[in-house]
């Protein structure tokens, strides 16, 4: 089991995007794939077209132990892929993963639980240095870095480096950045605008030896994509789905 999580300090860097995508193109190729919302803003769960009952368990109840983790997984619409989804009480988690004193440590030991079932794990992270970002980091062999290709997303990217090199020092944080994706990068037909080449290489100076992966191009494509629930390539837009082809292939094979 390969367990990656996509991570940005800042919002509306393409976190859920990708996550989504790669989930979809991941179960198609028939791996078994377990999608975890960490965020409560829970818009993967919301993309992933499901709801959380008050009655029935989410990531809240997993972390917190008040169910088996196997309890907390449900189908999608897809198959191959799971979900262990969150809601807004999600935010509630922090006072027990605090108060536990090993909250760094708490998802991956209620992965371990599952782990003989799933290929691949993807944790969408919530933006911010909260004990819940902490432990899906925590839990992950890779991280994967969506940064939107202008001034914000720059800032993201520096805040969020400057994150996991603080948890990989308290070896919170032991696993590998597979890449930076620029997120909204835009391109005027076949080419890339100047201002998003600009600004990737600016990236591209500062991470060093860190992979700069192939951008998420600027498209309401995506957005159509996600509220229908389909990959790129179903819509017959392949050419925009490399991105998440070339995160495939980053992750290797399980
Ligand atoms: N390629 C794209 N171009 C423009 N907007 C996009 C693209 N892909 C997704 N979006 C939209 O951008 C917004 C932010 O993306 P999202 O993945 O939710 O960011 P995050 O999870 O980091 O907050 C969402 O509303 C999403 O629908
Ligand atoms: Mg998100």
């Amino acid at each position: 089991m390969r367990t990656c999580s996509c991570i940005s300090l800042s919002g509306g860097q393409g976190k859920t995007t990708t996550i989504f995508f790669t989930s979809l193109l991941l179960a198609q190729q028939g791996k078994r794939v377990l999608a975890i919302d960490s965020d409560p803003q829970a818009n993967l769960t919301f993309y992933l077209g499901h709801e959380v009952q008050p009655n029935q368990p989410s990531l809240l109840e997993v972390l917190t132990g008040q169910v088996s983790t196997e309890d907390g997984i449900y189908e999608t619409s897809y198959e191959n892929l799971f979900l262990i989804p969150a809601d807004r009480g999600l935010f509630k988690v922090s006072d027990y993963l605090s108060s536990s004193g090993t909250g760094a440590f708490i998802l991956k030991l209620r992965l371990k639980a599952v782990a003989n079932l799933f290929d691949y794990v993807l944790i969408d992270v919530q933006p911010s240095r909260s004990q819940l970002c902490l432990t899906a980091v925590g839990a992950s062999d890779c991280v994967l870095i969506p940064v939107e290709a202008n001034v914000k997303g720059m800032n993201s990217l520096i805040d969020t480096l400057d994150f996991l090199q603080e948890q990989s020092n308290l070896m919170a944080f032991t696993g590998k950045i597979l890449g930076v994706v620029p997120f909204r990068d835009r391109w005027v037909g076949n080419t890339q605008t100047l201002e998003g080449r600009q600004n990737i290489e600016a990236m591209k100076e500062f991470v060093g030896s860190t992979p700069i992966l192939a951008s998420i191009r600027e498209s309401e494509k995506f957005k159509s994509a996600i509220r229908q629930g389909k990959l790129l390539s179903e819509m017959g837009q392949t050419d925009l789905q490399y991105p998440f082809e070339q995160i495939v292939e980053a992750l290797g094979y399980e």
